[in-house]
């Protein structure tokens, strides 16, 4: 019978470690496809603080673009099949670097949003959080408590990742038996680095993944193909 199927079926304590591809099914583009593209911007030139500060109408409008065509998308079998994974496993924790929603949309419970989430808002100067899901928002939106300028509570290139997620993502991937790694390409750190102390620490690591990708290295398993009809299948 195939392993994960049998560790699956043994409950044992579960890490995921998911990326854009999860939810590239439902409709949501890819950091690093040619679908990710907006106004021929790469996603790494407006995702930065220094984009912001130098130009926050136009972050602000890429994000409303980005958060226009989120709101309608509805979660697919493998963000569903991540929760019926849940519901069988004593520890189960989901880690994503997507800032979409959908997990918790589809109904996850133990999530752990490193980068981020795209319907949170930060304000710049009283650092006030605060949830926003105004479609259109208004650009630019600032802050109810002192009027400061808001800005996407996401992790942008060259900013640290929430410290708190961050270690309970890392004791997670380091505490599991079975780790999967989903629609990633394991190019952007920490998040990529996960996955090697999964293995480092004596998980199962199966990567599933329409391509190979430098985490292929480190997996136990790479299984090729789109996420949600490999997870289906572990599940049915
Ligand atoms: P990428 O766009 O870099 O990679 C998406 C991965 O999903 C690729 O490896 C694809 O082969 C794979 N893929 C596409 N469709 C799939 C499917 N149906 N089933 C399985 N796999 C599929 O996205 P991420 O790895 O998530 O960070 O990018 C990581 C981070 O880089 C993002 O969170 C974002 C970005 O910059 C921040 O914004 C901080």
């Amino acid at each position: 019978m195939d392993i994960i199927k049998l560790k699956l079926q043994a409950k044992q304590s579960i890490t995921v470690l998911t990326g854009a591809g999860i939810s590239a099914e439902s409709g949501v583009p890819t950091f690093r496809g040619s679908d990710g593209l907006w106004k021929n911007f790469q996603p790494e030139q407006l995702a930065t603080l220094e984009a912001f500060q130098a130009d926050p109408c136009l972050v602000w409008e890429w994000y409303d673009w980005r958060r226009k065509l989120i709101e309608p998308i509805k979660p697919n079998p493998a963000h569903y099949a991540l929760v019926e994974i849940e519901a069988q496993t004593e520890q189960f924790t989901l880690i994503t670097q997507n800032i979409d929603g959908l997990h918790h949309k589809a109904g996850s419970q133990n999530v752990l949003e490193i980068h981020g989430n795209i319907w949170k808002v930060q304000c710049t100067k009283c650092q006030c959080l605060s949830h926003n899901s105004e479609v259109p928002i208004q650009i630019l939106p600032t802050c109810r408590q002192c009027g400061g300028l808001l800005r996407p509570k996401v992790v942008w290139f060259g900013e640290t990742l929430p410290a708190k997620e961050l270690e309970a993502a890392q004791f997670a991937a380091t505490h599991c038996s079975l780790m999967f790694i989903i629609g990633t390409s394991g190019l952007v750190q920490p998040a990529a680095s996960l996955g090697v102390a999964g293995k480092q620490a004596g998980a199962y690591v199966v990567e599933i993944n329409i391509e190979q990708t430098p985490l292929s290295n480190i997996a136990d398993e790479t299984r090729i193909g789109k996420a949600s009809d490999i997870l289906t299948d572990l599940l049915s």
